[in-house]
């Protein structure tokens, strides 16, 4: 009750970073990232339909004809090395988000997600309050909700494909799990875009000088 009646402090993005969410925040960083190679690699230069007329070329110089049939499935077999590589950064990327759900229980009350979005709606209820900062702050608290939310959806259905595969009767509705895995990578993607621009936008003005630095080395 007390709670209530105090005055709530302005957020600010002048945070601190406990060891594990700087953890989980930079290993994140370089899976998403590598995940995503593999997905353009698959998609472009390993791409076994674009490949499979160069296999039946190559082979035709050697004078070795083979079947469009042949042909793709060696074409096939270098996209799904790529395919495995991609599956193996999905298992740490599923790793890191129960981590990330694990740890949130320890995190200090100040650095969890729900007291941090119900003490900016406190303050923004508050007649002083800045209302401009305050709504800026708690649109960026929602993206980050959005963000986990997005990759809840893209660690279960990856996780439903690779144990599906093999299943006949789970085929169908295994083409409208990887559209679905497909559709979530571009929200991820427009997350990862918003969220750098955001960040060192922020990093020139006064209210977020420091803050990049803040995720490196906890903050002050
Ligand atoms: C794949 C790329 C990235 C993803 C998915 C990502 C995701 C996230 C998430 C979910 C948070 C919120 C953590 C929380 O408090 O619950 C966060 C915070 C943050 N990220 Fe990233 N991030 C990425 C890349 C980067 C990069 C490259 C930078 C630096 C240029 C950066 C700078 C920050 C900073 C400064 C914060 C703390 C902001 C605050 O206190 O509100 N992030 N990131
Ligand atoms: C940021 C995270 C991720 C992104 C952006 C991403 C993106 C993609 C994309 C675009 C595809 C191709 C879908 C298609 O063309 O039908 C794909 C396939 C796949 N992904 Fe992910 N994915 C991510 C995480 C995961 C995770 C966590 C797993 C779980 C292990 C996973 C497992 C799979 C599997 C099994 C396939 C099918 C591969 C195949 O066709 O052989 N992905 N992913």
């Amino acid at each position: 009750m007390a709670e209530l009646n105090q005055e709530v402090k302005e957020p600010s993005f002048r945070e601190k970073h406990s060891v594990s969410i700087r953890l989980w925040h930079w290993s994140t960083f370089i899976i998403i990232m590598s995940s995503l190679t593999t997905v353009l690699l698959a998609k472009t230069l390993f791409n076994s339909r674009s490949n499979t007329p160069l296999v039946q070329q190559n082979l035709q110089h050697n004078n070795v004809t083979v079947t469009n049939d042949q042909a793709r499935s060696v074409a096939h077999a270098f996209s799904d090395k790529i395919w495995q590589w991609h599956i193996y950064l999905g298992y740490v990327l599923a790793g890191l988000f129960l981590f990330r759900i694990i740890f949130e229980f320890f995190q200090p009350k100040q650095q969890k997600v729900i007291p941090i979005i119900k003490n900016a709606l406190r303050y923004l209820r508050q007649p002083n309050a800045d209302k401009k900062n305050g709504m800026h702050y708690l649109l960026v608290r929602f993206t980050y909700v959005s963000f986990y939310c997005a990759l809840a959806v893209q660690t279960c259905t990856g996780l439903f494909m690779v144990y599906s595969d093999d299943i006949e009767k789970l085929q169908d509705i295994r083409h409208t799990v990887s559209d679905i895995h497909s559709v979530f990578m571009w929200l991820i993607i427009t997350y990862i875009v918003v969220h750098i621009s955001g960040a060192v936008i922020a990093e020139f003005y006064k209210h977020g000088k420091g803050m990049i630095s803040d995720m490196i080395n906890g903050g002050e």
